[in-house]
Formats: structure tokens, sequence, C-alpha cells
């Protein structure tokens, strides 16, 4: 493996295309719970809306030579945006600031699992967000069926918070990591 890791601008998320088609796949094949839900779901309709609704993204891909073969994308958004007509994600009260991170489309593709590829992007993605000192609250929506991922991110520090949409996704939360111990007053 010869891999490389981008930070790509949202003009170029068109990279993503195809991976993020993928990851529906993938996480329909994994789902015993509403997996149609994933029928409408892809890369016009997930990807390029929450890009654009969002304050600030983060969009890292790996490459192997030239091949494309992971990315993991990050934002910052309103929270109000996460209580829609699909589903409220998450009781707003509990959050005391405006903006939420979110860690939100992760695929790395078979074949590329396992090696700690996963660990190096998520890790770049939480110092991404810990930069914006006004967003305490990270979030995490996995989707039902998939176990790994919910052990991958639960060993990074998320904790299941609850489940929506009758048990098809789970919610994971996170406070920012506290710079100080005096000023750490949310943990
Ligand atoms: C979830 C995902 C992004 C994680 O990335 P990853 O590269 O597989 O994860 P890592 O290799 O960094 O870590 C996974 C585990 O493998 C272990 N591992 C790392 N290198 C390893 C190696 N060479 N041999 C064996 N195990 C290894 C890690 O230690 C880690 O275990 P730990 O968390 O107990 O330490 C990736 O598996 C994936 O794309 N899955 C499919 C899509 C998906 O589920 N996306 C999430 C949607 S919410």
């Amino acid at each position: 493996m010869n891999l490389k890791y981008e930070v790509i601008t949202e003009d170029q998320i068109n990279l993503c295309r195809d991976l993020c088609n993928e990851l529906m796949d993938f996480q329909k094949s994994k789902a015993h719970i509403t997996p149609e839900l994933f029928d409408s779901m892809n890369f016009e309709t997930r990807m390029i809306p929450s890009v654009k609704s969002a304050i600030h993204n983060y969009i890292v891909i790996v490459k192997d030579d030239e091949e494309i073969v992971g990315y993991v994308y990050s934002n910052v958004s309103p929270k109000k945006a996460y209580s829609n007509n699909f589903a409220t994600f998450f009781d707003l009260s509990s959050v005391g600031k405006d903006n939420v991170g979110c860690l939100s489309q992760f695929y790395l593709k078979d074949g590329y699992r396992k090696y700690g590829i996963g660990s190096v992007l998520f890790n770049m993605s939480m110092e991404w967000l810990n930069q914006f000192t006004d967003v305490e609250d990270y979030f995490i929506y996995v989707s039902n069926g998939n176990t790994d991922a919910l052990e991958f991110y639960t060993r990074k520090g998320f904790t299941v918070s609850h489940d929506i949409l009758d048990g098809f996704i789970t919610v994971l939360r996170k406070k920012q990591n506290c710079k100080s111990s005096t000023s750490c007053q949310h943990n």
C-alpha cells in the first residue's frame, strides 16, 4: 500500500461520489430495521445537501497510489438542523451551544479496513473539530446492524446515547476534550 491522506475542498466533493454511494449500499446490507430507507440515500441526497447546509466542512480522502480508497466527512452545523421532517436526532436542550460537531460519513473500501487507516482519519477529524472552541458537543449517527462501527467509535471515547426512528439509527455523543482542568465543567 502506498497511502496518501489529502484534505479536499468543498469544490472537490465529487471525488467522494462513488465511495459515498458504496457507503449507503454497505449500510443497507447491514441493516435489519427499515433498510429500505437507504434507497433514497446517495451522494446527491446526502452529501451535497449536508456540505451546503453546514457552517464548516472537513473532508479527507485516502489514496492508494492514485485510487481513492476511503474518506471521512465531518462538519459543524447549527443544532437546529438536527430537528427536521426526517427525525429529531437529539434533545436540542441537552446542547448548550448553538452549533454541534458531527462525524458524518466514514468509509474505507473492503481490503483497507483494520489496518489503522480509520484511526488516522478519526484522529484528524477530532483534531479539526477541536479547533472550534465554541462547539462542545460531537455526534455520530450509526445505522442499525453496523456493530463494528459502533464498537470502533465507543473504543474512541464516544458513548451510545439513544436510538431514533425505531432503532434505525443509534446516536453516539461525546463532549469536546477539555483544554484545562479548571475550565472543564461539562464532563
Ligand atoms: C469503520 C471504519 C472506518 C474503521 O476504520 P478501520 O481502518 O477499519 O479501523 P482501524 O483499523 O483504525 O481500527 C479498527 C481496529 O482494528 C485494529 N487494528 C488496526 N490495525 C490492525 C492490524 N494491522 N491488524 C489487526 N487489527 C488491527 C485497531 O487496533 C482497532 O481496534 P481498537 O479500536 O480496539 O484499537 C472502517 O472499518 C470502515 O470503513 N468500515 C465500513 C464502513 C463503515 O462501517 N463506516 C462507518 C459508518 S458509521
